[in-house]
């Protein structure tokens, strides 16, 4: 259950890190609105729906086999994406108004698609590794 749920979010991670390639050279060769509300949308929707995936399904799993495990490191992971996704919105909004330019809003929709890479890396590279330990020791 616990393996089947982790090859689910790192397959998630793979669709992902590709729209955010496809997403990054659109910034660069078709800039328009259009893109950035559908940039905006992925960030909020899907990625947003995998991080409480994450919070929800993988803890209670986790919290199966270790009731002491704590999830503030999951969800401080989050936060920060989530942070950088309101940075990039408000400066959508701010563009709107004529008060922030195309290069601004590329730059906080790199910054948050930078610390999104990361931060699936570092579940692949450490947190799901820990729990797959977990999960061995506790069988
Ligand atoms: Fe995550
Ligand atoms: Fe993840």
């Amino acid at each position: 259950m616990l393996e089947k749920l982790i090859e689910h979010l790192i397959e998630e991670h793979q669709d992902y890190l590709k729209k955010i390639k496809n997403f990054q050279e659109q910034l660069e060769k078709n800039f328009s609105e259009e893109l950035v509300q559908d940039i905006l949308k992925f960030l909020k929707e899907d990625i947003e729906e995998h991080a409480e995936k994450e919070e929800n399904e993988l803890v209670n799993e986790i919290l199966k086999i270790n009731p002491d495990y704590d999830e503030e490191a999951i969800i401080f992971g989050h936060n920060t994406i989530r942070e950088a996704v309101q940075d990039l919105e408000d400066t959508y909004y701010e563009f709107k108004k004529g008060k922030a330019k195309k290069e601004d809003i590329i730059k906080y929709a790199n910054k948050a698609f930078t610390i999104v890479r990361d931060h699936f890396l570092e579940e692949e590279n450490f947190l799901f590794p820990d729990i797959r330990r977990l999960e061995k020791e506790w069988l």
